[in-house]
Order: structure tokens, then C-alpha cells, then sequence
């Protein structure tokens, strides 16, 4: 590392609609640093990596590369520099290959037609330089989401990326991919290559940062080494109170509670004979490795994804199989996996979209009106900790974990038969993450069969009485909430 090259901020400031998002924040990276930025959700860090990235025009502030004021106003400017940002929404375009996206709008006399043998080269050295194993010539829709992450970062180096901004990138892959992301970091940055990066995972911070900077409420709170710190202080720093980390408690599902959810032999494009039974009271855990079937077991349960044969029953009332409609008649919510595309309405209020799942069945019960809808509405944003967000804001502006929370709470005010939760913390800050476990087990305690789905670990083992493993379509072995982290990754992984 040298302390004299890198990138720096010097009184950077950021405002929305007059309000403060960043205030003041002075930071110098040095080159080949892997530097971490921690904060709760909504402190500023994507606006932050966004500035420096060009997507995003600070109202106030210098930027320094190498000690040399820079101006950044677009994109392209920051690729000038050499800076790449690669924020969590990936901005390939599907119906191209692998190669061509990775060089693609380098020509532009070329309108992205890159077929020369130097391409394939510089392609083939990257992959060296990387260790990816990416076929240059498979279609980008066809990757999974994580090597589709991987063209992302080919396509930042192809550009001559030497400094990388990765805002959450292992939120999205499973513990393989994360584990191969993490080495490529480390690979680029022993070979010159700055990385800033954003993460919620506090552990992986401490493991590959060489430094971290944590960000309260849009202003800059420390930067200090990673080796000084642990999850705890990180985190009373980011909260700037202390915070309980461990996982609360669940209660054991009562003796004789009646099955709630059962399902037989469901059939699916995408999975194969699954049968489960979820008590009142009870949170099944579903593990296994991304695409192992376990959110398309969900949607078949929710009627989304078309079932071939078997059937669900509620409460002994057998369901219209693919029928939405009469899933969530006979009591079942789905919280899907993806926020945008599946689960929140971005131009309407953050109100709206809470109310709006329940609103219809509200208030023709005559149930909740007006004032009390409102104040429902208002305990859950409480509740889930949407404190500093306006209620009228569209939920376009909210910060990616408040989108999720917002998504979380509208379930919250009407306690469904069956809850059905793909990833709930995805992307989503430590203290908010403790409050939405709360939140499963307190709507369990009340009655409600609850299914998770999680790609963490931790997560699915602390959160359910029992975890289902999944593998290739099928479940594959049951386990008890006493199960060891190794025994479920043993039986995702083996054949
Ligand atoms: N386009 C926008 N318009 C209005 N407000 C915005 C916009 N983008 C971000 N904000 C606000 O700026 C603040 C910081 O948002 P930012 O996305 O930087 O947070 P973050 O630290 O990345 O949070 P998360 O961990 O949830 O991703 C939030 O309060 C957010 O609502
Ligand atoms: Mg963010």
C-alpha cells in the first residue's frame, strides 16, 4: 500500500429535498486498500460509493485521486479515472453473450459488436487475473446471479478499473460465491487494485477490510483498522448504542398444535415431491444452495409457480392449486425474495405499500379505517424501525434495507394462517435484521405456520424449530433446531 496514492473525499455533502443524506465526510483511501464502509441502513453509504462512482453529483466537496483534484459528473467521467462502481441492481444487458457484455461500449464506433480475437486474449487474461470460470460465449440470461456478478467486475477490469466499488456484493450469493468473490478481492488488491466496499456482513468485513469506515446518519463517525475492531464495537459505533446480537429465543411450538400447513407430493417445473407440514406455532427452515428449489417451493405453495401435481391444504381446507387468489383467501403471505420486482409498488408511499396488502380485506370487514389504518400503519414503521423516513416518501427514495423493511411490515398488520418469507434480512442492518427475527418468532408465538427461506446459515438454523434441507429440487434431510452449521452444508452439497 501507498500512502500517497488513492482516492480521497474532503467535505463531501449530499442533499434530498434539502435534507442531509451526507454531511461533511472527509475519507482517503490508499491505493490497493480493501476499505470498508459500514453504517445502519439509510446512513448514506450507497450515495456515498455513488458519488465517488458518478452515478450521484455531491453538492459540496473535493475529490482527489493521487493527491490531484478530479471532477466527476457522469459515468464516464469516473471510468476515465479509472473507477467502476458495481451497485447491487447489475447493469448487463441479458440477451448478450458474456464476452460482448464484458467489452461492450468500449468501441463506440463498434454500436458493441465485439467478436476480434484480441478480446477473446484480453478475455482470457482477465479470467486469469480473476480465476472465474465465465464461458465467454454464453448468453448473460442464462448465468446465475453470481456469475453474473462476475461479468460485472470483468467488465469494470476490461475498462481499466483500478478502483472498485462494490456496494453489497455478496448479498446476493450463496456461501460458495461469496467465499470465491472474497478471494478475488484479495487477489486485485495484492495487485494494485483499491476496493471500496459496502456490507452488512460484519464478520466478512473484519475478515478482508484492511480498514473500515462506519457512516452514522449521513455523517462520518470512525475510520480505523479492521484489526482494532470486533462485530461488537462495529456496531455500537454504527448504532451508537448497544445492540443484542444474539438470537432471541423461540419458543417451543406447543404439544398437540394442529397442523396448520400441510402439502403432498407437490410437483412443480422446479421441484420435485414436496411434502410439508407446518404447525400453529412453528417455523420450518428451508436450506440449500441458490437454486435448489427452496423460493420455488414457496411460490408453488402460494399458487405462483404452476404445480403439476399434489396438493396444499390450509387448516384441513384443501387450496385451488395456482391460484393466488385463493392462497391468500385461505390465509397465506408470501414475502418474496426479490423487493422490486415481486413485492413493492416503488412510486407509491411507503404507507401505501404497507397498507396496500391488508387495505382490501380491512376494510371491507369494516375492521380498520382511515385514522386507525394509519395508526396501524404508523406502529409497524415503528416496529420495524422506518423512523427516519417520511411516510409520504415514494418508496423509490428509501434506502435499499428500509425498502425491505417497508416490504416486511405491510404483512405485519394483518397475521396470515401461513407466512411464507423468502430472505427476510437481505441487505437489511444488524439492529433492524434482530428486530425482524423478533417479529417471525412474536407472529409464530401468535399462531402463524411461518416458512423462511435463507441463504445464511445462522439464520435458518436460529430462526426455525426445524430445517429442511433442499437440494436439487427435492428435500433432501430434516434437521432440529440443534443442528450444526456443517451437517446442513454437508447435505446441500453432497450428491
Ligand atoms: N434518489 C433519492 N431521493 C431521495 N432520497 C434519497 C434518494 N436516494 C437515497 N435517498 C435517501 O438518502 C439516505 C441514504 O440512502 P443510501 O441509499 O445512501 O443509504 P445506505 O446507507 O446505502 O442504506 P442501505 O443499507 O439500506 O442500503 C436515505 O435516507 C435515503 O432515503
Ligand atoms: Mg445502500
Amino acid at each position: 500500500m501507498d500512502p500517497i496514492r488513492g482516492i480521497s473525499v474532503t467535505g463531501t455533502g449530499k442533499r434530498y429535498a434539502g435534507i442531509p443524506v451526507l454531511s461533511d465526510i472527509s475519507l482517503k483511501i490508499a491505493e490497493g486498500e480493501i476499505h470498508g464502509i459500514l453504517g445502519e441502513n439509510g446512513a448514506g453509504k450507497s450515495t456515498l460509493l455513488k458519488i465517488i462512482g458518478g452515478a450521484v453529483m455531491a453538492d459540496s466537496g473535493t475529490l482527489r485521486l493521487n493527491g490531484m483534484p478530479i471532477k466527476i459528473s457522469s459515468p464516464r467521467d469516473s471510468i476515465a479515472h479509472g473507477i467502476s462502481l458495481i451497485s447491487q441492481e447489475l447493469s448487463l444487458i441479458p440477451n448478450r453473450t458474456v464476452l460482448e457484455n464484458v467489452f461492450l461500449g468500449r468501441w463506440a464506433n463498434t454500436a458493441g459488436l465485439v467478436k476480434g480475437r484480441r478480446d477473446r486474449e484480453h478475455f482470457t487474461a482477465l479470467i486469469r487475473e480473476t480465476g472465474f470460470e465465465l464461458d465467454p460465449d454464453m448468453v448473460v440470461s442464462r448465468l446465475s446471479i453470481g456469475q453474473a456478478q462476475q461479468v460485472e467486475i470483468l467488465k469494470a477490469l476490461a475498462r481499466g478499473a483500478t478502483i472498485l466499488c462494490m456496494d453489497e456484493p455478496t448479498a446476493v450469493l450463496n456461501e460458495m460465491e461469496k467465499a470465491n468473490l472474497l478471494r478475488v478481492i484479495r487477489r486485485l488488491s495484492a495487485a494494485g487494485t483499491t476496493i471500496i466496499l459496502v456490507s452488512h456482513y460484519l464478520e466478512e468485513v473484519l475478515d478482508i477490510c484492511d480498514r473500515v469506515t462506519i457512516l452514522r446518519d449521513g455523517h462520518h463517525i470512525s475510520t480505523a483498522d479492521a484489526s482494532g475492531h470486533t462485530p461488537e464495537s462495529l456496531v455500537s459505533l454504527m448504532v451508537g448504542r448497544e445492540v443484542d446480537f444474539l438470537m432471541p429465543d423461540i419458543p417451543p411450538v406447543r404439544p398437540g398444535a394442529v397442523t396448520v400447513l400441510e402439502a403432498r407430493g407437490i410437483c412443480s417445473n422446479s421441484v420435485q415431491d414436496i411434502s410439508i407440514v407446518v404447525r400453529r406455532g412453528e417455523i420450518l427452515g428451508l436450506a440449500g444452495l441458490v437454486g435448489s428449489g427452496r423460493s420455488e417451493t414457496l411460490l408453488a405453495l402460494f399458487g405462483a409457480d404452476k404445480v403439476s401435481a399434489g396438493s396444499v391444504a390450509i387448516n384441513g381446507q384443501r387450496v385451488q392449486p395456482n391460484s393466488i387468489r385463493d392462497a391468500i383467501k385461505a390465509g397465506i403471505a408470501l414475502v418474496p425474495e426479490s423487493r422490486k420486482d415481486q413485492g413493492l409498488v416503488m412510486s407509491r408511499s411507503v404507507v401505501e405499500n404497507i397498507a396496500l396488502a391488508t387495505l382490501g380485506i380491512r376494510s371491507a370487514a369494516g375492521f380498520v379505517r382511515g385514522v386507525a389504518e394509519n395508526r396501524a400503519v404508523a406502529d409497524i414503521s415503528i416496529a420495524v424501525d422506518l423512523r427516519g423516513v417520511r411516510a409520504g416518501s415514494p418508496i423509490a427514495a428509501l434506502s435499499g434495507g428500509n425498502q425491505q423493511k417497508a416490504l416486511f411490515a405491510k404483512w405485519l398488520l394483518a397475521p396470515p394462517e401461513v407466512l411464507l418469507v423468502d430472505e427476510p434480512t437481505r441487505g437489511v442492518d444488524v439492529a433492524a435484521k434482530s428486530r425482524i427475527h423478533s417479529m417471525i418468532i412474536e407472529l409464530a408465538a401468535k399462531g402463524t405456520a411461518v416458512v423462511v427461506v435463507s441463504s445464511e446459515l445462522e439464520e435458518v438454523i436460529g430462526l426455525s424449530h426445524r430445517v429442511n434441507v433442499m437440494r436439487r429440487g427435492r428435500i433432501v434431510a430434516e434437521f432440529d433446531r440443534n443442528a450444526s452449521r456443517d451437517d446442513v452444508m454437508a447435505s446441500a452439497f453432497l450428491k
